[in-house]
C-alpha cells in the first residue's frame, strides 16, 4: 500500500475512470467538470488545473488533490481559497468523497487532514466546512479535524440543513 496525493494529470485517466464505475454503481454523482467537459479527459484535468489560478466566472479559485493507493483512484478533496455568498452558506472551503468501496478504512479522514496543511500552508487562518445534517460519516470527520460547529442552516442554495464548521487552523490541523 503506497498512498500518495497528486494533482490530476492526464496519465490518471484508466484510474479515474474505474473509481468514476465505482460511484455509478453506488448511483452516486461526482465530477460535473468531467461531463461539463464532454467526458473528454484531458480537457477535464486542464480544468481542473486552471481552476487553480484562472476558474471560470462566478467560481473561486479551486486547488484539487487526488488520493491514490498505487495505481487505484482512491479519493478527491479541493480547497476553495476563498468563500462567495454561496459558499458561505452551502460548500464552505473544503469538498472531498472517497470512492465507495474504500470508505470506512480511515481515507476521508486522510483527505481532510491533508488539506487542512494545505490551507495551512497558504496562510490560511480558519476555513469553513459544511456538511449535510445527516452525514455522520462527513461530521465525525469534520469534529476530528477540530472543526467548531458554528450553525445548522438552510439556504437559498441548497434546501437541505446544512451543519456549518469552522476549523482554525493554528491550533485545528492536527
Ligand atoms: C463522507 C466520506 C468522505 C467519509 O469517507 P470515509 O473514508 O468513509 O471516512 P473515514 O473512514 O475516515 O471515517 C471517519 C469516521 O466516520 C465514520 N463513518 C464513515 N462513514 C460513516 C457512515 N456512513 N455512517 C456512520 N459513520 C461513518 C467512520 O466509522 C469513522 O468513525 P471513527 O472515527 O469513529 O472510526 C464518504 O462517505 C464520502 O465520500 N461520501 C460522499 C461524499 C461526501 O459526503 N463528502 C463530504 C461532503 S461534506
Amino acid at each position: 500500500m503506497t498512498l500518495r496525493f497528486e494533482q490530476p494529470a492526464y496519465h490518471h485517466e484508466t484510474a479515474f475512470i474505474a473509481a468514476l464505475r465505482d460511484f455509478e454503481r453506488a448511483g452516486e454523482w461526482i465530477a460535473d467538470e468531467y461531463y461539463r467537459q464532454k467526458r473528454d479527459f484531458c480537457a477535464f484535468v486542464d480544468a481542473l488545473r486552471l481552476a487553480e489560478t484562472q476558474p471560470r466566472p462566478y467560481h473561486v479559485p479551486e486547488s484539487y488533490y487526488w488520493l491514490f493507493d498505487d495505481d487505484i483512484w482512491v479519493g478527491a478533496v479541493s480547497l476553495r481559497h476563498e468563500l462567495d455568498d454561496m459558499l458561505i452558506e452551502f460548500g464552505g472551503h473544503i469538498s472531498y468523497e472517497v470512492r465507495p468501496s474504500l470508505r470506512r478504512r480511515g481515507f476521508g479522514l486522510m483527505l481532510c487532514r491533508f488539506i487542512l496543511k494545505q490551507a495551512q500552508q497558504r496562510g490560511m487562518s480558519a476555513v469553513l466546512i459544511t456538511c449535510d445534517e445527516d452525514n455522520i460519516g462527513s461530521q465525525k470527520i469534520i469534529e476530528a479535524c477540530g472543526g467548531i460547529l458554528q450553525d445548522t442552516r438552510t439556504s437559498v442554495w441548497y434546501k437541505r440543513p446544512v451543519r456549518r464548521y469552522w476549523i482554525t487552523l493554528t491550533s485545528g490541523a492536527s
